[in-house]
This record gives C-alpha cells, structure tokens and sequence, in this order.
C-alpha cells in the first residue's frame, strides 16, 4: 500500500499538475515584468499575488505565480520568456519591454501551444491575432489622457485665474512623459491637449520631456525647467504619478510656494497622499488591482481551459479597466 502511494505520488510529483493533498492542482504561471523597480508594476505584482490567493481559496487549487524581472532589457525578457515556456508552464504573462517585440513573444508561445496575456505595454492587434489563445489585459491610453485634461479645464471653468495666473488666457504647461514608445506615454500626451483644446483653453508648450516613469529624473528634468522659465510655468502635466511626485520634489528643493497646478495619472498611494493634501490638483485612477485580478482571472481561466465566455472582452481580445478623476472631494473613496 506504502509503495502504491508513493508511485503514485512520484507521478503526481513528475507531471507537475497535481499535489501531494489529494489530487489539487497545481497551475504554473510564469510573469515577465519589464522593470520590477516600476512603482506601478511593483503595485500590480502585490496585487497579483491576492488574486491568486483568493483564486486558491475559491477553487481550491495551486496557483503559482513566478515573477522575472526584466530590468528594462528586451534581451533578458526574451531569455525569461523562453525558459518559462520550455518549462512548460501553463500560461506566459507579459509585461513586454519593448512593444515591437511582442510579435515574436507571441509566435514562441504558439509553438508551445501555451496561452499568452500580454498586460500594460500594449502590442499592436495585429500581433494579438498572431494566435488565437494570446489575448491583452490593460486599461484605455486614450481615456487616461482625457480624463486628465478634465481636471485642468474643470478647474479652469470654475477658477481661471488659479491656473491662467499671468492674466494672458492661455494655459503654459511643461510635460513630463513615460518611456518612448509605450502607448500610454504617447497617447497621454496627445489627448489630454486635445481635451484641453476641446473645453476650449489655449495652451503653450514651454517644454517637454521624457523622464521614463521615474520620479527622480523628473525631478531633475523639472529642476532645469524652473531656472528656464521660473513662474511661467502655470501647469505641470504629468503621464503618471511618479513624474508628478518628482516635479513636486523640485518645487520643494527651489523652495517654491506659489506653485503651478500638478496632475497626474495612477493613484499611486504617494499619488493619492498629495491629492489629500492638495498638492497635487488631482489624478486619474488606474486600476492596478482591477487589472491585476483580470490578468490572474483570465491566466486562470486559460490554464484551465474551462472557457473564457464570463469576461468581457473587446473584439475577442482585450480585457480593459475604467480609468476614473480623484480629486481632494472624492479621493477618501480611494484610500484605505
Ligand atoms: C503607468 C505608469 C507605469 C507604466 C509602466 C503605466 O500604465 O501609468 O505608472 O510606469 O504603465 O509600463
């Protein structure tokens, strides 16, 4: 009998799909993040790692999540990729560094006929109909820009003169943007001008620069701005929260007190602190543990090949979360 269970147990053990406590399953996803120091990503990573517990719970299954980090280089992404799928984990999650990569990413995942979520570095829909089990779990670029926009020109329409401060009916602006390539970068900065634009404000560039996510490059790029154009300077506008915090860091470090509107986009917990304290005028929710419980659901799903009719997904392919304004009014309902 000893001997029975132990062969038994040697071949649960060697398929890998079922655990010593009575037949659970055990369910393998391999994460490849792009950088794991990404004060978002790190959010959706903790955020990940709860959905797969209460998923555990629920279903009474393993579900093991494996992270690898990246480091911003498209190389090592690459290697990550490949070792998980070799290992033959059940569902590849990734993060992609460089978005034009993801093509391949794709193609290697359908030669191992293993399901593949790309999540918050958005691939191009032609890549995503490479194969029919690869699918994208983000929220809308598009919608994040407008909804920033919205909080400059609602402010605008109810006190001009707290952002047009020079009296001249045009809004000056510097803009700190994420990493080069990345749609949430790019389309960001287009639409909330556009929206700006739309609600009728007229605004100047003073200038704009990539500062990669980071806080502290965007403290340095906001730093250099200040000398440049001082209190011209009537808005900051910021792709995230991070490049928001940063710009704050160097209107402390100048010593600044009469200070340019801030906006950002996240709801970071240091984000959603300087909205309490009216620091920052307002940001943009992005749902890191919305996005984060849809790319394990969905992993899961997949993993099981139980069918994925339950989710909402846009032209068969994408799975994408709302992105909502916090201001100092509504910003409790986003703190714990
Ligand atoms: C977030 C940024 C983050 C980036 C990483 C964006 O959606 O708003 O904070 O750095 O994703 O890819």
């Amino acid at each position: 009998m000893k001997r029975l269970l132990a062969v038994a147990l040697m071949l649960c053990l060697c398929t890998g799909c079922a655990a010593p406590n009575g037949g659970v399953r055990n369910l393998r996803v391999g994460i490849c993040l792009y950088r794991q120091d990404d004060t978002f990503i790190s959010l959706m990573a903790e955020d990940m790692q709860r959905a797969a517990k209460a998923i555990e719970q629920e279903k009474n299954v393993r579900l093991t999540l494996t992270f690898r980090d990246a480091q911003y280089s498209q190389t090592l992404q690459n290697e990550q990729a490949s070792a998980f799928l070799e290992k033959g984990y059940d569902v590849l999650l990734v993060n992609v560094v460089d978005r034009t990569a993801a093509a391949s990413l794709i193609d290697k995942a359908k030669n191992a006929n293993t399901p593949i979520i790309l999540f918050n570095r958005e691939p191009v829909e032609e890549d995503l109909r490479r194969y029919d089990k690869a699918y994208y779990v983000g929220a809308d670029a598009a919608e994040s820009g407008t909804l920033e926009g919205q909080l400059l020109s609602d402010q605008y329409a109810a006190d001009p003169a707290s952002l047009d401060r020079n009296g001249d009916g045009r809004l000056q602006y510097v803009m700190l943007e994420g990493d080069q390539g990345h749609q949430d970068s790019v389309i960001r900065t287009e639409y909330v001008i556009k929206q700006l634009s739309e609600a009728g404000i007229k605004t100047d560039k003073l200038a704009t620069g990539i500062a990669n996510w980071q806080r502290v490059q965007a403290s340095t790029k906001m730093a250099l701005w200040l000398e440049q154009y001082g209190d011209r300077i009537e808005a900051v506008i910021a792709n995230n929260d991070d490049m928001a915090l940063g710009a704050l860091d160097a209107l402390d470090a100048a010593g600044i007190t009469r200070r340019p509107a801030v906006v950002g986009i996240d709801g970071t917990p240091a984000g959603l602190e300087a909205v309490t304290a009216r620091r920052m005028l307002g940001t943009v929710y992005n749902d890191a543990a919305g996005q984060a419980r849809n790319v394990v659901r969905l992993a899961y799903a997949l993993a099981q090949d139980e069918g994925i009719d339950r989710f909402t997904l846009r032209d068969g392919k994408y799975l994408m979360s709302p992105y909502t304004i916090v201001t100092p009014i509504n910003v409790s309902q986003y703190t714990p």
